[in-house]
């Protein structure tokens, strides 16, 4: 990847070539992984992965920040999209155009994103209007687990699957550059993906979508808590971190760390 990416370029890929996207917490990670993705989220899966929350529900505003400005820190080439947390945009417009506008002026994001359907429309296009960009999230919105009950698949009957069609039309309306499907039937992310313009990522939601995303420790083999099915791990680093950090302890317990060359 030569040059930044824009949300222009993101709306432009619809159609043309797979969007990929990964998640991204700290400024070590967002090096190694900008300019090879095209989209990385600091996700509020930072609760999960990071903080070891059972949900996202913790997530403060001034935790994202944080996470927010190391990542920026390292990222040149890939957009960057901020999470907003469980309730810093759901009380009303005003309080999201105040809470998002503080990722764009405190850490420079290139656009937020936010979760749900016909009930955020209003707020989206405030923010669109006000020119943040804002991507949406429908299907397994992790803030609503508890709504939900847990976090089983969605849409999963024709009245959900409607609803979730006639939701991701509303967020098209109001503006949003792209829309997060996660953990819903394939066939209806398909559909959803071929009834609107704005690129669709999936997580969970087969590969109709118009692009991919995932969340870095899940990929990486690092996070053992769980493993959803729709998780592919390209790499088993936890094994290798524990195995790296016992070679260490046996070293030092030894004697052979540090050695002379290591010594001053
Ligand atoms: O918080 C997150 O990481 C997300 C992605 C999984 C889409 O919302």
């Amino acid at each position: 990847m030569e040059t930044a990416v824009t949300v222009p370029k993101i709306a432009a890929l619809k159609g043309e070539q797979k969007i990929t996207a990964l998640t991204a917490y700290d400024f070590c990670f967002a090096s190694l992984l900008d300019g090879a993705v095209d989209i990385l989220l600091v996700g509020d899966s930072a609760a999960n992965v990071f903080s070891g929350e059972a949900t996202t529900l913790s997530f403060t505003m001034e935790e994202a920040l944080y996470h927010c400005r190391a990542v920026r820190r390292a990222v040149r080439r890939s957009l960057l999209v901020a999470d907003m947390p469980f309730l810093s945009y759901q009380v009303g417009p005003e309080q999201a155009l105040q809470n998002a506008g503080r990722f764009f002026k405190e850490a420079q994001v290139d656009a937020v994103k936010l979760e749900g359907g016909a009930v955020v429309v209003e707020t989206v296009r405030r923010l669109v209007q006000a020119g943040m960009p804002v991507m949406g999230h429908l299907g397994l919105t992790p803030q609503s687990v508890r709504a939900f009950g847990g976090f089983g698949l969605q849409a999963a009957d024709e009245k959900g699957a409607e609803r979730l069609l006639a939701d991701a039309v509303l967020l098209q309306q109001a503006g949003v550059f792209s829309l997060v499907l996660e953990k819903i039937p394939a066939a209806l992310a398909r559909r959803v993906s071929e009834s609107i313009s704005v690129p669709t990522i999936g997580i969970g939601a087969g590969p109709g979508c118009d692009g991919q995303i995932l969340v870095i420790h899940d990929l990486l083999g690092l996070f053992e808590q769980f493993k959803p099915k729709f998780v592919r791990r390209y790499a088993e680093l936890a094994a290798v971190i524990h195995q790296t950090a016992l070679r260490y302890a046996q070293d030092v317990r030894n004697g052979t760390f540090p050695s002379p060359e290591e010594s001053y």
